[in-house]
């Protein structure tokens, strides 16, 4: 089975936790990219969508869902998204298609947050992928020197602004062993608009795609 079958397999076991006329958090990537084909081939009514990103907006549109603003729908009562990298607490590292800000946002207003994924995600700790922070443009360089005292290589995601305007500065070298006192640090530099550390907020599900089938792991 290819990685990308393996991340189709996780979308499609994510259907089942979708509930008929509900209004639901969807997410960005190509995992999410397959859960919004398959949710629009499975013909579940649904209310309404809110979209973690312009280009998921657009897919979802061009399948005929309705997309709303957050700000319309009170909480989600469920959220579908994938991951760069997942721990065995479900602590995740977001924000490889750049989205982090606004998939965070869904996620917090989210009362389940249902993580898909290729097998290859889950890692006993986080790090291996580059933390992906997202800065306001004229704190870059600041943010960057702030993330070398913390251990972390910065590197500018080049020719890349994202949804709300902003850079992005991907981290590598951090061993993450305590996710959610790193997120509580980076959230504290000023001009970080996000960082890509999902731990205060983690998942509550992740469904792994294997080439066995959908594995459901909870948190340890
Ligand atoms: C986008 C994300 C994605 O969920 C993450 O990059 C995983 O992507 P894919 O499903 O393509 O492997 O956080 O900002």
């Amino acid at each position: 089975m290819t990685q990308d079958e393996m991340k189709r397999a996780a979308a499609a076991a994510a259907l089942k936790y979708v509930e008929d006329n509900t209004v639901i958090g969807v997410g960005t990537g190509s995992t999410a990219n397959h859960f919004i084909d398959l949710l629009a081939e499975s013909r579940i009514p649904l209310a309404g969508t809110v979209a973690s990103s312009i280009a998921t907006a657009e897919r979802l549109k061009g399948h005929g869902f309705k997309v709303m603003e957050l700000n319309q729908t009170g909480p989600l009562s469920l959220y579908v998204d994938g991951a760069d990298e997942s721990d065995p607490r479900l602590n995740l590292i977001k924000g490889g298609g750049g989205a982090l800000t606004r998939e965070k946002i869904v996620a917090a207003a989210s009362d389940k947050f249902v993580c898909i994924a290729d097998e290859s995600k889950l890692v006993d700790v986080l790090g291996e992928f580059p933390l992906p922070v997202e800065v306001i443009p004229m704190a870059q360089s600041y943010v960057a020197r702030e993330m070398v005292k913390l251990g972390g290589n910065p590197s500018l995601r080049q020719g890349y602004t994202t949804d709300n305007g902003n850079f992005i500065l991907d981290v590598s070298g951090l061993s993450i062993v305590d996710p959610v006192e790193l997120e509580r640090q980076i959230n504290q530099i000023v001009g970080v608009v996000t960082v890509g550390l999902f731990a205060a907020r983690s998942a509550d599900v992740l469904i792994l795609g294997t080439p066995g089938g959908a594995q459901i792991v909870m948190p340890a």
